[in-house]
């Protein structure tokens, strides 16, 4: 008889932005006549940059010629995407990263909640609390987590490192040692940052610890700070205890395209191993890589018209985020975020709670955004709004809400 993974079953509720969507269906559908502004998910709404479309029908006509029609792509990704990843994301920076130490994938959530499996399962995980729920649930769904403790909110094997307004919501180094700490700045849900001094701590620490940094750099895009850094290979010691998670979904618009790339330098062993290898392995058995129309495309995000073209669209959603952090302040709401970030995290009013609170804005202004809560216990009391709305429906959204 087939035995099912009975870890999924731990898991409490369907995923978050999947309860998010039906709960929003459902009012949609009993009051057809309303219209609902969504700043929840964090889903971009501006069309892709003109030089990844014209990439992009260049390459589709390469498909349509023998001499040019591409089969599977390379295992890592193509040489010309990894080489301009290499020089612009890392280079540039002065981090010492080399194309072939970067491995193409369709995007940063896959990546994510994939990389746990090159991870023996009586590894300890430690996360921040409000947390992206991938990094938890795919750890849940490998029997990493233990077991899901109603009343808390959490799960028994995890350590959660609460991120609090008293922190600026970052959090701080675990009384408990883990083995593996996922980290994620700028910040999903909290819109927080670390400085690079801040971040060079955990690196430290993770190099002491012999433990395992998962920085999830998918929002570096929207850095306005010098001191905040874009790569956590700026630390340094960061090649041997660090990979870097990276999207092109928030900067250049590609969430419906997918792309993104996972970083492990050469360097980082653990137990005499190469991780690195262990991951070439694991990409090249279960995954047959990015499409070459979508590399070609985000090998345009690095040409010069690319570049600008993907810094106007980054602008376009932090005039947004100022408009939102700026409207809901005046209004006397408790508000952080939105300043290197496209996220807003705010304190809900007249001690609501997260869920609370998003039924209020969705049936009194019909407004959606994310309850703190579905990001892990310390998230409840707060709320996410996205920066990711089209000006019109943004500035309307938050006219309405302060009228409330
Ligand atoms: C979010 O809203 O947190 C993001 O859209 C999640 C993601 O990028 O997968």
């Amino acid at each position: 008889m087939t035995k099912i993974n009975k870890d999924y079953l731990k898991l409490p509720g369907s995923y978050l932005f999947s309860m998010i969507g039906k709960k929003v269906n459902e009012y949609a559908a009993a009051n057809p006549d309303k219209k609902i502004i969504r700043l929840g998910i964090g889903d971009v709404t501006q069309p892709l940059p003109a030089k990844v479309i014209s990439q992009l029908h260049e390459a589709v006509d390469e498909m349509a010629v023998k001499e040019t029609f591409k089969g599977y792509a390379p295992d890592l990704g193509y040489e010309f995407l990894r080489t301009a990843i290499a020089e612009n994301d890392y280079r540039a920076r002065g981090c010492d990263i080399s194309p072939d130490e970067i491995f193409v994938s369709d995007g940063a959530k896959c990546d994510s909640g994939n990389i746990q499996e090159i991870f023996a399962t009586d590894n300890r995980i430690a996360v921040c609390d409000p947390v992206y729920p991938v990094y938890v649930d795919s750890n849940v769904m490998a029997g990493r987590a233990g077991d899901y403790i109603e009343d808390k909110g959490c799960f028994s094997n995890v350590i959660y490192m609460p991120c609090t307004a008293e922190t600026g919501f970052a959090p701080e180094i675990p009384s408990e040692v883990p083995d593996i700490i996922y980290l994620c700045f700028p910040n999903n849900p909290t819109g927080a940052t670390v400085t690079r001094s801040e971040l060079q701590k955990w690196v430290d620490y993770a190099n002491e610890k012999e433990a395992v940094i998962i920085y999830d750099a998918a929002y570096e895009a929207y850095i306005r700070q010098e001191d905040v850094p874009h790569s956590i290979y700026e630390c340094a010691g960061a090649d041997t205890c660090a990979i870097e998670l990276h999207s092109f979904s928030k900067n250049a618009g590609f969430t419906g395209v997918r792309l993104g790339y996972t970083v492990i330098p050469k360097k980082l062993v653990r137990e005499g191993v190469s991780l690195h290898s262990l991951w070439a392995r694991r990409h090249s058995t279960k995954y047959n890589g990015a499409p070459y129309i979508v590399q070609r495309a985000g090998a345009a995000v690095y040409s010069e018209e690319g570049k600008a073209q993907v810094k106007a669209l980054v602008d376009y959603y932090m005039e947004n985020a100022t408009y939102i952090l700026n409207g809901l302040k005046k209004a006397g709401y408790t508000v952080s975020g939105g300043v290197n970030a496209p996220y807003i995290w705010l304190k809900t009013p007249d001690n609501m709670t997260s869920w609370e609170f998003f039924d209020h804005l969705l049936t009194k202004v019909n407004v959606v955004g994310t309850p703190g809560s579905g990001f892990g216990p310390h998230g409840e009391g707060y709320f996410r709004l996205t920066a990711f709305g089209s000006h019109e429906n943004t500035v309307e959204a938050i006219d309405r809400i302060v009228s409330m």
